[in-house]
Formats: structure tokens, C-alpha cells, sequence
């Protein structure tokens, strides 16, 4: 059976205010800078416990919350009642499972560093995308590795804006443009985090 890294953290995961703020953040850049639609139908890639999804779910019909952790989603799920659109589940690894279904837009916010091939992962974004359709992925900008203080997990210890554009624009995205989405702020350094736009 396949490991589940978040299995010791779901439970609290939600009542750390930093990532809270985290994502209200990078969820503000999205509102910004992306015309959501109330007809949309939207994965949340590394959902998690859907900390993004709420604050996105009041603008769009649909958030498929994709996830390889059970417990984190077990969390989702139990929290279904407060998002403010239709809610939908899928555990699945998208480093090894494929899914056959097109949606309006993907949003991520803290989870491709945990998929050790960022190529595959945005060309299976791509795939998964209808004509036009939206990418909206937030995650570290270059660190040392001390974002983590266990790097289990981890296969990256964030990015360099120029390589993820160059990936995506090698698998056929276009209008690449980064944005800061937030700053946290942890007692030894100060990690940056981008949000990544792109379209079909
Ligand atoms: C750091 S958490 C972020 C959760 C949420 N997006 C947030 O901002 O609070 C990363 C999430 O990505 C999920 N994840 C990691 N690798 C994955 C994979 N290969 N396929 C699907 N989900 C994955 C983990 O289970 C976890 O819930």
C-alpha cells in the first residue's frame, strides 16, 4: 500500500494560521489575476485539506480536489458543507495515475515539489486542460532546504521561475507570467512564494 506522508499532519494541518494566510494569498493572486467563472469546473491539484479550494469555491461551480494522501482528504471531505460550490473527491498520485477528464482550469498551491518529474506533471496538466483553459500553480521559489524541517517527500527544494517556464512552454503553454503570492515568514528565513499563470 502506498505511504501516506501527510498521515501525522492532516488532522492539524489546518490550524496553522501561516498556511492559512498562505493560501488566502495565493488565492487573492488567482481572483486577481484570472477571470473564474461561476459555470467552471476546477481541479485543485495537492488539495490537501482544500485550504485553496475555500477561498476559490465562491467564484466557480466545481472543485475537484485531486490527492494522493487519504487523511488529508478525509479532512477535505469532512469540511464539505462550508465550501461555497460542489465539491468532489479523487485520490489519486498524478506522478503515476492518469485521469481522463478535461477541466476549465487547474489551480496548486504547495505541492509540485513534491513530484520528482515536473516535465510529465505539466504535460498531464496539459492534457487535462480544455481548449484555453487555465493553470494556476503556487509554490516555493529556490530555497536551501530548510523550508521543511523534514524533507520527506521533498524532491524539490523549490523552483527557478525560468525552468518552469521553459517546461511549459516546451509542452505548449502559452502566456507564461509569475506573479509573488506570498512571503512566509518562518523564525530562521523568509520564503517567497510564486504563482504560475499559463493557458492553453
Ligand atoms: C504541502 S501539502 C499542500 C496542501 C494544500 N494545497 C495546501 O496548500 O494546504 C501537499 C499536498 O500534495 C499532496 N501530494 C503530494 N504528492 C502528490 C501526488 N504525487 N499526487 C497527488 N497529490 C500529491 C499531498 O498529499 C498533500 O496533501
Amino acid at each position: 500500500m502506498a505511504v501516506d506522508n501527510f498521515a501525522h499532519k492532516s488532522k492539524s494541518w489546518d490550524m496553522n494560521s501561516k498556511r492559512v494566510q498562505n493560501a488566502k494569498g495565493i488565492a487573492e493572486h488567482i481572483i486577481e489575476n484570472i477571470k473564474l467563472k461561476p459555470n467552471m469546473r476546477i481541479m485543485d491539484f495537492g488539495a490537501g485539506t482544500g485550504l485553496l479550494s475555500y477561498f476559490i469555491a465562491p467564484y466557480v461551480e466545481t472543485i475537484v480536489a485531486v490527492d494522493n494522501s487519504p487523511s488529508m482528504l478525509e479532512v477535505f471531505k469532512e469540511k464539505a458543507d462550508e465550501f461555497q460550490c460542489k465539491t468532489e473527491v479523487l485520490k489519486l498520485d498524478l506522478s503515476k495515475d492518469e485521469l481522463d477528464e478535461k477541466f476549465d482550469g487547474i489551480i496548486s498551491s504547495m505541492t509540485i515539489h513534491h513530484l520528482e518529474d515536473s516535465k510529465a506533471l505539466f504535460q498531464n496538466f496539459y492534457n487535462m486542460l480544455e481548449e484555453n483553459g487555465f493553470i494556476a500553480i503556487a509554490d516555493l521559489d529556490k530555497e536551501d532546504g530548510s523550508f521543511h524541517s523534514d524533507n520527506t517527500g521533498v524532491f524539490h527544494y523549490g523552483f527557478e521561475r525560468a525552468t518552469l517556464e521553459a517546461i511549459a512552454k516546451e509542452v505548449g503553454f502559452k502566456n507564461i507570467r509569475f506573479k509573488l503570492a506570498s512571503t512566509i515568514k518562518k523564525s530562521h528565513a523568509d520564503f517567497t512564494v510564486f504563482l504560475m499563470l499559463a493557458e492553453k
